[in-house]
């Protein structure tokens, strides 16, 4: 297996560097083999060869088994020349390697739970994974652009656009998940309003209807999804949606969490001719560029999103329990990052986090 670490901008290598240890720490003493290798990306590519992205790195991307990817954007980007300053690199990615499944589990943690905005009894128990659809829509639609009128004002489009193909396969991947859960999908949409979200609400219960009738199927405007996200959010189990509403849903859903600095991710296209699906494991909470350079960065969204690469890519689900249960133990033992952290109270650096999560991982 060819895995491909792209630390990235901002916190991005600071939690890889994280990531990298307990890959060490898998193969030492779990006697995990797979063939990794890093290359620069973003920024640290632009200093180094003077572009963001290097056709090798590209190459790279096509034909890795699973890309560890750490975070793009950074105010230092406007350094570069208007026509080389691509922030939309994740976005090709993910067009380019057809990554629509988007799944972001959001568990609540125990010992947590006064982390969280919310209150604990709220937030107790909550275990929900948001399926978001993740290489089409508002993302990607044509037309799209700002154009001057000839007023001399200017006019700016974008475009909602789904099939039925791609509406289809994400409910499909919402289903499959439902079924080794709790066998609930909410589909969320904006069926009220927008054409193509009757067109998504029709064609999730259809698929539900013929395919997967020991799923419970529900429906709810993504308006109202949000509301309930901070109300009830333990009413979740699986939540499918496209792309702009998992966006930001998901980070709602964040915060059930007490901090975007938990939450990891996958991303995965279709099955390829080698039986393997195309795979990009990141964590949530992108460059954070606020504290970038400080050493004070959560790893644990990266580390969790590692462990999601072993369950669903590396096929070592053992390992990915061990990891994620390594996880918990340090945050039972009171290891806190600043996201996670009482305000004023003290907390570890990204490196004694990652110190911390190891200290806890037992062969
Ligand atoms: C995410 C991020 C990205 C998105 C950005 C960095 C393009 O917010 O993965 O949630 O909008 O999809
Ligand atoms: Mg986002």
């Amino acid at each position: 297996m060819q895995l491909l670490i792209l630390p990235g901008d901002g916190v991005g290598g600071e939690v890889m560097e994280g990531v990298k240890r307990v890959l060490q720490w898998l193969r030492e003493c779990r006697g995990l083999d797979v063939d990794v290798h890093e290359e620069p990306f973003g920024m640290a590519a632009w200093w180094a060869h003077g572009t963001l992205m290097t056709d090798e790195t590209w190459q790279r991307i096509q034909t890795a088994d699973a890309i560890l990817f750490g975070a793009i954007g950074s105010p230092e980007y406007v350094q570069i020349p208007a026509e080389q300053r691509r922030v939309d690199w994740l976005l090709e990615m993910r067009r380019s390697l057809d990554l629509y499944e988007n799944l972001r589990p959001v568990r609540a943690i125990d010992a947590l739970l006064d982390a969280s905005t919310l209150r604990p009894e709220v937030v107790l128990g909550v275990d929900m994974v948001i399926v978001r659809e993740l290489a089409g829509g508002v993302y990607f639609g044509q037309p799209r652009g700002v154009e001057t009128l000839p007023d001399g004002t200017r006019r700016a489009v974008n475009t909602i656009v789904y099939t039925t193909r791609e509406v289809e396969r994400i409910a499909r991947s919402a289903f499959e998940l439902a079924r080794t859960r709790q066998g609930r999908v909410c589909s969320v949409d904006k069926a009220n309003v927008l054409e193509f979200g009757a067109f998504w609400r029709e064609t999730v219960q259809a698929i539900g209807d013929s395919e997967y009738p020991d799923v419970e199927v529900s429906h709810m405007y993504v308006d109202n999804c949000a509301m309930q996200l901070v109300r009830d959010p333990r009413q979740f189990d699986v939540i499918v949606t496209e792309n702009l509403f998992g966006d930001i849903l998901s980070d709602c859903a964040a915060m059930v969490t007490g901090s975007l600095g938990m939450l990891p991710s996958a991303s995965r296209g279709p099955v390829r001719s080698d039986g393997l699906r195309a795979a990009l494991y990141e964590p949530v909470h992108g460059s954070a560029p606020d504290i970038a350079g400080q050493g004070i960065a959560n790893p644990l969204a990266a580390i969790l999103s590692l462990a999601m690469c072993l369950r669903y890519t590396l096929d070592r689900v053992n390992d990915a329990v061990l990891v994620e249960q390594a996880v918990e133990r340090a945050i039972v033992a009171g290891a806190r990052t600043r996201d996670l952290a009482q305000p004023g109270g003290t907390f570890l650096s990204t490196s004694e986090m990652t110190d911390r999560v190891i200290a806890e991982l037992h062969p």
